[in-house]
C-alpha cells in the first residue's frame, strides 16, 4: 500500500492512478489524517501531492515533520516537494517568480531518480515559490531557470521529491520518474494485478454474503454494474440475481445486448422488466431537462422495487433462510472517485429505506455490497476482461441513467426515440469501424427535436431535423475537450446519418469543451 496524501490539489486521484499503473496499490488520505493513523496502515511509502502555491500562504496545509522521521518513504511533487524540503532545514524563497504549464528541466546529477532520463526535458509545472537550497543529506539532481533545486534524493533516508507533475500528461518520462522512486528507492513490489484483484475481491464478497446470503443487482446496461456483478457472481453463483429495466430510453441493441451476451458470459440469473410503456407514458408532454431526469429517476426506482420484492419473494420460497436471515445484499458498482468524493471512509453501508417494497417483512435490510470500490474506471475495465465479459460491454462508453430521454431536445416520444436510436448507432458503428473507441471517452447523439431546417435530397426539398455529435475527450468526465476526430469519420457518419435515417437531413458537431458546455446537452 502507497498512501498519497492529499493537499486539496485536484492531482491527487491522479498520482493514485498513476502508482497503480506501476503495479503497486494506492489509497488517497486526507492531509489532516493524523501521521500515526497514516503509520499504523503500514504503507510501504506515502507520496505528498501537490496543493496550494504557496507554503507560506496562510492557512495552509502542512505535514507533521514526524512523517520523514519514520523510516517510511517519502516523495514529493509540487507543493509536496516544498513542504518536505522546509520540513528537513531547507530553504523555500518566496521569489515571486512563477512557472506554469510546460517548464524544460535540466538534469544535473541524475542519481536513482532521473536516471536514465534525457538531460533536458519538458515538464508541466505549477509554483510560485521555489526550493532555494536542499534539506542536509540531500542530492540536487535537477534544475529550471527560474528554480535551482528542481529536484532532489536522499537514498540514506529514502526520501525524494521533483518540483513538478510527474503524473500529468504533459509532464515527458513522469510515470518513469514514479517508478523510480516506488521500485527502486522504495522498494515496492508489483503486485497490483488484475489476477489479484479479482481473486481478493472474490474472497472478501464470500465473507461478507457468507454462506447463505442472496444478493441482487440493477444492472444499468453500463460498464460498472456489469462488472459489479460479474465479480459477485464469480463469487455467489446462482445466488445472484440481476435486474434489468428496460425503459425504453436505451440505444439501439442494448437490451438485447444484456439479455444475450451478458448472460452468456456469465451465467447469471436476469430478471428483466420491460417498463417502456410506463416510461413514455410518464414523460408523455414533458419538455423540461429537470422535470424529465427527475420523472425518469422516479418511475426508475418504482419499477426496480418492484422487481427486488419479486426476486426476493421467490429468493425466500428456494431458500427459506433468506427471510429468516432478514437480510439481503445489494449490489452496486460504485467506484473509488465516488468513494473519495463523498469523503472517502471504509466500511459498509446500510441502507434501511425501500419501506415500499411490498409484501417484505418491514425490517428487511439490504446490505450494500460494492466489490468495486476501491478502483478506477480503467481497472474496472481491465477486471471485466479478465472476468471473460465482452469487450461491447467492457469498452462501452459511459451512459447516463436518463439515457436516451436528455438526448432529445424536447418532449420524448416513441417515434423520436426512434429516429435517434438510428441515427447514434450509426455514429457508433463509425466510430468503432475507424478503430476510435478507445480514445473518445464518449460520444452523445442529440436529437434537436423540436428544430426544422430546409434541406434537398433527391429533387425534393426536405424539412426535418438536425442532429448534433458530440464527441469528447476526458479522463474522467469532470472536464472534457472536444475531440478532433477525422474529417473523413465524420464525412462518414454525415452522410450515413442523411441518407439513412428519415427526418434528419443535418448533422453538426458540437465543438465546445467542458466548462464551459457539460457533456450531455441536458
Ligand atoms: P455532464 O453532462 O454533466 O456529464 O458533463 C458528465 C458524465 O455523467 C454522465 N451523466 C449521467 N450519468 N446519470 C448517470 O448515470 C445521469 O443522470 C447522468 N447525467 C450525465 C454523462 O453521460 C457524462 O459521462
Amino acid at each position: 500500500l502507497v498512501l498519497v496524501v492529499d493537499f486539496g490539489a485536484q492531482y491527487a486521484q491522479l498520482i493514485a492512478r498513476r502508482v497503480r499503473e506501476a503495479r503497486v496499490y494506492s489509497e488517497i488520505v486526507p492531509h489532516t489524517m493524523p501521521v500515526a493513523e497514516m503509520l499504523a496502515r503500514e504503507p510501504k511509502a506515502i507520496i505528498l501531492s501537490g496543493g496550494p502555491s504557496s507554503v507560506y500562504e496562510e492557512g495552509a496545509p502542512t505535514v507533521d515533520p514526524d512523517i520523514f522521521e519514520a523510516k517510511v518513504p517519502v516523495f514529493g511533487m509540487c507543493y509536496g516537494f516544498q513542504l518536505m524540503a522546509q520540513a528537513l532545514g531547507g530553504a523555500v524563497a518566496h521569489t515571486g517568480a512563477r512557472e506554469y504549464g510546460r517548464t524544460s528541466v535540466q538534469i544535473t546529477a541524475p542519481g536513482v531518480l532521473l536516471g536514465e532520463i534525457p538531460d533536458n526535458h519538458t515538464v508541466w509545472m505549477s509554483h510560485g515559490d521555489s526550493v532555494s537550497a536542499a534539506p542536509e543529506g540531500f542530492d540536487v539532481l535537477a534544475a529550471t531557470l527560474v528554480t535551482p533545486v528542481a529536484a532532489f534524493e536522499n537514498l540514506d533516508r529514502r526520501l525524494a521529491g521533483v518540483q513538478w507533475h510527474p503524473e500529468v500528461l504533459h509532464t515527458e518520462h513522469g510515470q518513469v520518474v514514479l517508478e523510480h522512486f516506488l521500485h527502486k528507492i522504495a522498494g515496492c513490489r508489483q503486485t497490483w494485478t488484475m489476477v489479484n484483484i479479482v481473486d481478493e475481491q472474490i474472497d472478501r464478497i464470500r465473507e461478507q454474503i457468507g454462506e447463505h446470503g442472496h444478493a441482487i443487482c440493477g444492472l444499468s446496461g453500463g460498464v460498472d454494474s456489469a462488472v459489479a456483478a460479474a465479480v459477485v457472481q464469480r463469487a455467489i453463483g446462482d445466488r445472484l440475481t440481476c435486474v434489468f429495466v428496460d425503459h425504453g430510453l436505451l440505444r439501439k441493441g442494448e437490451a438485447e445486448q444484456v439479455e444475450r451476451d451478458f448472460v452468456a458470459a456469465t451465467g447469471v440469473d436476469l430478471h428483466v422488466v420491460d417498463a417502456q410503456k410506463q416510461f413514455l407514458d410518464a414523460l408523455a408532454g414533458v419538455a423540461d431537462p429537470e422535470e424529465k431526469r427527475k420523472i425518469i429517476g422516479r418511475e426508475f426506482i418504482r419499477t426496480f422495487e418492484a422487481a427486488e420484492a419479486e426476486v426476493l419473494k421467490k429468493a425466500m420460497k428456494r431458500d427459506p433462510s433468506v427471510a429468516g436471515a432478514k437480510v439481503a445484499f445489494l449490489v452496486q458498482g460504485t467506484l473509488y472517485p465516488d468513494v473519495v468524493e463523498s469523503g472517502g471512509g471504509a466500511g459498509t453501508s446500510n441502507i434501511k429505506s425501500h419501506h415500499n417494497v411490498g409484501g417484505l417483512p418491514d425490517d428487511l435490510e439490504f446490505e450494500l455490497v460494492e466489490p468495486l470500490r476501491t478502483l478506477f474506471k480503467d481497472e474496472v475495465r481491465l477486471v471485466g476482461e479478465q472476468l471473460g465479459l465482452p469487450a461491447e460491454i467492457v469498452w462501452r462508453q459511459p451512459f447516463p441513467g436518463p439515457g436516451l430521454g436528455i438526448r432529445i431536445i424536447g418532449e420524448v416520444t416513441a417515434e423520436r426515440l426512434e429516429l435517434l436510436r438510428d441515427a447514434d448507432a450509426i455514429a457508433r458503428e463509425e466510430l468503432t469501424r475507424a478503430g476510435l473507441d478507445r480514445d473518445i471517452w464518449q460520444m452523445p447523439v442529440v436529437l434537436l427535436a423540436d428544430v426544422r431546417s430546409v434541406g434537398v435530397q433527391g429533387d425534393g426539398r426536405t424539412y426535418g431535423h438536425p442532429v448534433v455529435i458530440r464527441p469528447v475527450t476526458s479522463e474522467d468526465a469532470m472536464t472534457a475537450d472536444w475531440a478532433r476526430l477525422p474529417y473523413d469519420v465524420l464525412e462518414r457518419i454525415s452522410t450515413r446519418i442523411t441518407n439513412e435515417v428519415r427526418d434528419v437531413n443535418r448533422v453538426t458537431l458540437d465543438v465546445t469543451s467542458k466548462p464551459p458546455g457539460t457533456i450531455e446537452w441536458e
